[in-house]
C-alpha cells in the first residue's frame, strides 16, 4: 500500500521519466502531482526495430508500461489542446489511451491560451523593466498565470468540462478579462473569446470521460493493497517555497506536494526517491554557483546530435552546465526526506581526465557545508572544489557497480559519503536496460 515518491533534487530534467518508467515495472498507478506541461519526460524503450522515443509531457511516465493505469492529480495545470495531442502521439506508439487507463482529477486547473499569452507579455515585460530581476526564463506554457488563476479562486477546475457548454462560457469570460491586461497593461494584441470558447468547448467533450475523483480513487486502491508511484515534475529547486526563488515555477514538485497535490495522506508514504544527474544542470535565468562556461559546458552539454545532450525536452533551449554541487543537493535531500538516490547520466562523464565536485561553499572567508540563508540568494558564495580522477572506460554497458572502472566507483562513494543517502541505482545510458543495480 505504499505511496512511493519520485523528486528531482536539482532544478529539473534530471531524468525522473526514465527512473519512473523503471520502478513502474513493480507499481500499479502512476501519478503527477505538479506542474503541467512545462514538464518533458523522455522514456527510451529498445524493440526489435530499433529504439522507441517516449516524450511525455502531461500523460504520467508509467503509462508506457502496458499494466499500469495514470492518474493527473488536481496539483497539475493541464492545456487541454497539448493533452490531446499527447495522447494522440501516445496512441500512435502504440499506448493504450482510454477512461480505464487515465484519469483526470476533476480539481486539477485549465491552462488556456489567455494563460499562455500573459506568460509570454509578462517575461517580455520583465526583460525590458531595466529596474527588476529580469525574465525568469519561464517555458512560456501558461504555468504561473493558471496558478495564479487558481490561487486568486478564479481558476477553470477540470470539472468545468463535464459541462461543455458552460466550459465555453466560463473561457469566453476569462479571455474577455485578460483581454484588458494583455491590451491595456502589455500593449499585446487580444485574444478571439469565441474562438477558444469553441475551442474548449470541443476538448471538453474528448477529455470529460477521464474525469474522476483521484484522491478516493488513489486512497482506495493504495488501501487495497496497490503500490503507488508520484511521479515528480520539475525539481526542488524549482520549488515555489524551497527554490531559488523568484526564478522557479509555480508549483510544489517536492516530496510535501505529492500528498496535497494528489490528495493522499502522509501516512501512506514509502520510498522518497531523488533523482540526480552526475553533474549539474539548469535552463532559465537564476543562480547557478557551479555553471561551467566554454569548452567545460560544451563538454558536458553536447552538441545537440545526440536526444539525450544538454537541450530542454519541452522548448529545445541549450542547458546551462556545470559541476555537482553537493551543497545544494543536500538540501534538497533535506528537504524532501529522500532515502535513496539515482544518478543519472554517470556515462556522460567517461573520458574526462578530472571531475570536480563542489563539497561547500565560502563566503567573507567562511566555509558552509549548509546553506545558511536557504537557496534564494547563492550570489555570496564561492564554490568550494575536490577534484576526483575521472575514467577513460565506457560505462554504458556496465549493470553492477562491480562492473563500473574503479574511479566511477569513486565518485559516487564520495557523493554518498557526502550526502549521507545511498545510491540505489545509476543511470549509463538512455536505453531503459541502461542501469546499475547497486545491491
Ligand atoms: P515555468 O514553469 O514555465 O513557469 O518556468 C519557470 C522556471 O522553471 C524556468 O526557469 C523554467 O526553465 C523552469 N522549468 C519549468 N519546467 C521545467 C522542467 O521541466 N525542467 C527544467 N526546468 C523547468
Amino acid at each position: 500500500m505504499p505511496l512511493h515518491i519520485i523528486i528531482g533534487a536539482q532544478w529539473g530534467d534530471e531524468g525522473k521519466g526514465r527512473v519512473t518508467d523503471l520502478l513502474a515495472a513493480q507499481a500499479d498507478i502512476v501519478a503527477r502531482y505538479s506542474g503541467g506541461d512545462n514538464a518533458g519526460h523522455t522514456v527510451t524503450v529498445s524493440g526489435p526495430d530499433g529504439p522507441r522515443i517516449f516524450r511525455l509531457h502531461l500523460l504520467p511516465s508509467g503509462l508506457v508500461q502496458p499494466h499500469v493505469t495514470g492518474v493527473l492529480g488536481h496539483g497539475m495545470v493541464i492545456n487541454p489542446a497539448r493533452l490531446l495531442e499527447e495522447m494522440t502521439a501516445l496512441r500512435g506508439l502504440g499506448i493504450e489511451i482510454s477512461p480505464a487507463r487515465v484519469k483526470i482529477s476533476a480539481a486539477a486547473h485549465l491552462i488556456t491560451p489567455a494563460h499562455i499569452a500573459l506568460d509570454r507579455a509578462d517575461e517580455a515585460a520583465r526583460a525590458a523593466d531595466a529596474a527588476g530581476e529580469g525574465k525568469i526564463g519561464t517555458t512560456g506554457r501558461g504555468i504561473g498565470p493558471a496558478y495564479t488563476d487558481k490561487t486568486a479562486r478564479r481558476g477553470l477546475r477540470a470539472e468545468l468540462m463535464a459541462d461543455a457548454e458552460r466550459l465555453g462560457d466560463r473561457v469566453a469570460d476569462q479571455v474577455r478579462a485578460t483581454n484588458h491586461s494583455l491590451e491595456k497593461l502589455y500593449g499585446q494584441p487580444a485574444l478571439d473569446p469565441a474562438q477558444v470558447a469553441a475551442d474548449y468547448t470541443a476538448y471538453a467533450r474528448d477529455l470529460s470521460p477521464y474525469l474522476a475523483e483521484t484522491s478516493l480513487y488513489l486512497h482506495q486502491r493504495l488501501s487495497a493493497g496497490a503500490v503507488v508511484l508520484a511521479e515528480g515534475a520539475q525539481g526542488t529547486l524549482l520549488d515555489l517555497d524551497l527554490g531559488t526563488y523568484p526564478f522557479v515555477t509555480s508549483s510544489s514538485p517536492t516530496s510535501g506536494g505529492a500528498f496535497v497535490g494528489l490528495g493522499v495522506a502522509p501516512r501512506f508514504a514509502g520510498r522518497i526517491i531523488g533523482v540526480t544527474k552526475a553533474f549539474q544542470t539548469r535552463v532559465g535565468e537564476g543562480p547557478f554557483p557551479t555553471e561551467a562556461f566554454g569548452e567545460e559546458a560544451q563538454r558536458l552539454r553536447g552538441t545537440g546530435a545526440n536526444p539525450w545532450d544538454e537541450f530542454g525536452t519541452t522548448t529545445g533551449r541549450p542547458r546551462r552546465c556545470g559541476w555537482l554541487d553537493l551543497v545544494l543537493l543536500r538540501y534538497a535531500l533535506r528537504v524532501n526526506g529522500v532515502t535513496e538516490l539515482v544518478l543519472t547520466k554517470l556515462d556522460v562523464l567517461s573520458g574526462l581526465s578530472t571531475i570536480r565536485l563542489c563539497a561547500a561553499y565560502q563566503a567573507a572567508g567562511q566555509t558552509h557545508d549548509e546553506l545558511p540563508s536557504g537557496p534564494a540568494d547563492l550570489a555570496p558564495f564561492q564554490p568550494v572544489y575536490e577534484t576526483m580522477p575521472g575514467w577513460s572506460e565506457d560505462v554504458s554497458g556496465a549493470r553492477t557497480l562491480a562492473d563500473l572502472p574503479p574511479a566511477a566507483r569513486a565518485y559516487v562513494a564520495r557523493i554518498e559519503e557526502l550526502t549521507g543517502v545511498p545510491v540505489s541505482l545509476i543511470s549509463v545510458g538512455a536505453e531503459r536496460s541502461q542501469m546499475v543495480r547497486c545491491d
